[in-house]
Formats: structure tokens, sequence, C-alpha cells
């Protein structure tokens, strides 16, 4: 959203007023975006025929690739720098393209709400980790020499976790991990006077497990602490944690939300007024704005719009691919639990997954299935282990013929990876054994191959 059109009476009020304007206009363009549906919202976002206008009647979002944004005079440079009026400025601070992106995911985010939420996104998942949580972490100067610490299901992807054992090692923060997110008590026995935030993947990489949302968001608040959810694996297509009580929302759009595989990027999203330990006022009040006009603007981990672009491509088949990933795993899932050399089956859609009466509460697919009718989803994420063991794992992992070897996921090409060997190496066997990550388990992401197809590749890895 820009005002960089020269008003009609030159001053820094005339550009003030002039950016009020077109934030007025854009908030007239999220009211609309709103009342539509989830698949409307993904594919227009805020971008409208007004939008298009100002873009040479471009029906797709450009790439603004420009570093800076000229300003008509200085008057526009000191009202668009100091944040009086909207405007992008420098593309490590904000740009049009990673703009509609970020509206986008925003809408995506508070769907079926009627909560008002923010996105900001970065240069990669863990670059969303970092900036959320760091912001959380800063000394409260009403505490001095208190200790911050944070409370985290160990159930997590391997990069936050020692993205969070950094902080306790190189800061002194206090680490939680909470090993069975599914218990209550270990979440509230951990919780203290200088707890900054509850953190939790769900579903969780590479377990699939996991958490009771509205439940911890009941614990947090009651503390005046931020629920934190990393929702990567199930994306707002299938869970809306906002919804449930969380307050902050992280994505690796790496993942399923840029399934194509074009760009490594996150995003941190937020609702208004949100709970938190330490300020400023605008902190609590528009966190993901608050991250994006300052902390994020100093760290530098900002997000190239030719990638913002790649990303909004693929947000606009969000939910179809969702939907029809998470049928095909759920069929490659069934096999595998039938299958004489699985030894067991991780995912949230079988009845013997230890979360599976949280997921059938709380997964449910964006306006239902073909006929609109209420459906629920699963993602398409699983994991398994062989009766063999790792090297049972090893052999089927190294006969696979059409599934990737990579350490990656949510692609639209099917890839396996063992974590213990790769993901979630660094944290060693004992940080290993607090997040239940077997040294044997397979990791499997489902892509738009037909499930014969991978059917058939996973049965000739298995006789191996
Ligand atoms: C659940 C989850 N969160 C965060 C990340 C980090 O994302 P990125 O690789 O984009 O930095 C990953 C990466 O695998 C992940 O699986």
């Amino acid at each position: 959203m820009t005002a960089d059109i020269e008003p009609a009476a030159p001053g820094l009020n005339a550009w003030i007023e002039r950016g009020r304007l077109a934030a007025e206009r854009e908030e007239g363009a999220r009211a609309t975006a709103r009342t539509r549906r989830f698949d409307t919202i993904a594919v227009h976002g805020v971008y409208d025929h007004l939008a298009a206008a100002d873009n040479q009647g471009a029906i797709i979002e450009p790439a603004y690739l420009a570093p800076a944004q000229h300003f008509a005079d200085s008057d526009n440079l000191e009202a668009a720098l100091g944040y009086l009026m909207p405007a992008w400025g420098y593309t490590r601070i904000a740009n049009p393209t990673t703009h509609y992106l970020e509206e986008t995911l925003a809408l995506l985010e508070a769907y079926g709400t009627d909560l008002t939420a923010a996105t900001v996104v970065t240069g990669s998942g863990m670059a969303a980790v970092h900036l959320a949580t760091n912001a959380l972490l800063a000394i409260d100067p009403a505490r001095p020499g208190a200790t911050p610490n944070l409370v985290a299901s160990a159930k997590c992807y391997g990069g936050t976790f020692m993205l969070f054992s950094r902080y306790a090692v190189e800061r002194g923060i206090g680490l939680r991990w909470v090993s069975d997110p599914l218990d209550a008590a270990a979440w509230a026995a951990a919780i203290d006077e200088d707890t900054r935030f509850l953190y939790a993947e769900v579903p969780s990489n590479p377990a699939l497990a996991m958490a009771d949302i509205p439940a911890l968001a009941a614990h947090a608040h009651a503390h005046g602490i931020p629920l934190v959810i990393d929702s990567t694996v199930a994306t707002p297509a299938l869970l809306r944690p906002l919804g449930l009580g969380a307050d902050i929302v992280i994505h690796s759009l790496s993942k399923a939300i840029g399934s194509s595989g074009l760009a490594i990027a996150g995003a941190v999203t937020a609702r208004r007024d949100i709970p938190a330990r330490v300020g400023p006022d605008d902190l609590r009040a528009d966190f993901a704005t608050h991250l994006k006009l300052l902390p994020a603007r100093d760290l530098g981990a900002s997000l190239s719009p030719a990638a913002a672009l790649a990303l909004l491509s693929d947000l606009r088949t969000l939910r179809t691919r969702m939907d029809a990933w998470s049928r095909s795993t759920m069929t490659v899932a069934r096999y595998l639990s039938g299958h004489a050399s699985v030894d067991t089956v991780w995912y949230p859609g079988l009845e013997a997954h230890p979360g599976h009466a949280l997921a059938a509460r709380d997964f449910s697919l964006a306006d239902g299935d073909a006929e609109g009718r209420p459906a629920t989803r699963y993602g398409n994420l699983l994991s398994f282990t062989l009766r063999g063991g790792l090297p049972a794992a090893r052999r089927a992992f190294d006969r696979l013929g059409l599934v990737f070897r990579a350490t990656d996921l949510g692609r639209v090409k099917s890839i396996a990876a063992i974590p213990s060997i790769s993901t979630h190496q660094q944290q060693g066997e004992a940080g290993r054994a607090i997040a239940a990550v077997d040294a044997g388990l397979i990791r499997l992401s489902i892509g738009g191959e037909h499930p014969d197809d991978l059917g058939a590749d996973l049965a000739q890895a298995l006789e191996g």
C-alpha cells in the first residue's frame, strides 16, 4: 500500500493526510476480503481492481524488485521514513509485493473468526521463529536481574530446538522443555513469573504430536503471556490457531504454503492486543506490525520480493492442495499401518495416534469438501518406524525410486527423510530423547503424485 502520488498541497501534513486516505482505502479492501471465502481470499487477498489500477492494470501482483522507493519531495521522505504514512521506502523494511503476501496470509490465518490479524514475512521459517521469540525475551526493566524463561514443547523442528538451546547457552535464557505436549500438568508446572511465552508446534515435525491449543492459551493468558504456535505442517487451510485462542502463529512458508519449492521464507502472524510481559505498548497492540517496523528492519532477515511473488502464486491453491494431499496421505498411512515390516505409523488422522481426538476436534478443511460439507483433513506429513530399527529404515530409504530423499517437506514432490541423522542430528541423542525422535523414524511428506504410484514405490522399498 503506497500513497506516492503528489498531494494537492505540499507539506508534511498533506503527505500524512494522503497516507491516511490510502490506509483507509486498503482497510476497505481488507473488509471486503473478510466477507469472502477462503479460496477467494487466497487468490485475491487485498489486490483488488483499485490496486491493479495503481499497477498499470496488472491482474497479477507485480514483483517490485527495486531496492528502494523514490519520494516526491523531502516531506514525502520524512513522512514515509517516520512511519507517518504508508510507504515502502526500502525493501529490507517493506515492499509492495511482500506486502500483498503479508495481507493475504493475515486474512487466511484469521479466516472464520472476527479477529484482526497482521503478518510480517521473513527470509526463512527460522528467521520467523527467531524474530517472534527474541522480541518476547527482552530484558524487563521492571525486574532487573531476573532471568526470562520460555516454556516449549520439545517435540519441535530440530532448528527450533537448536535456536532455543542457543538462547539458553549464549544468553542464559531459562529453557523449560515439555517433553509430552499433551501433558497439561507439565505445562502448568513449568510457568512462573519470568516465563515470557508458551511455544508448541501443532502438529510437530517429525512426530506429528498434537497440543491442546485452547487449554494452553488458557494457561498462558492466566499468566499474562502469549501462546505461540508453529502451524507450518497444518497450514491455515486445515488449522487456524488464532481462532482456537493462540496469540502468535509461525509458519515456515518454505513448506506446504510454498509447495513448488521456489522460495525459502517464513511468517509471523499475530492477533491484535496480545498479552505480553514486555513492552513497548505497540508490541502488545499489534505484535506483527511492531516486529516489521522495528526489530525485523534492524535484524534484516527480510524476504525478497521475487520469493514473495512465487509464494503468492502457490498460496492461491493452498486449500485444494491440502485437501487432496491429506487424502493421499491418509491412504498411504493406512497402507503403511497394514504392512508387516512397519512397526508404528504416526499420523494424526489414524485413530491409534495419541493426538487423534484433538486433531479431529481442531483440524477442519476451510469451507469443507467439494460439496461444502464440513470436512476434517489431517495434512500431508506422516512418520513411521520399521521393525528392523535404523538399519531397516536406511535400507528402505535407500531403495526409494520415486520419492526423493531430502531434508524438506510440504513439497509438491513426495520426500522422505530420516530426522535422527539429518534435521534432528545436531540436537544429539539426549535432545532427541526429550523430543522422542526415534533413531529409525522415517518422515514422509506426501505431495501431488497419485497415491497408487507412491504405494508402489513404498512397497518395493520395504521389500528390500
Ligand atoms: C515446523 C517447522 N518450523 C520451522 C521450520 C524452519 O523453516 P525454514 O527451513 O524455512 O527456515 C521448519 C523447517 O523444516 C519446520 O519444519
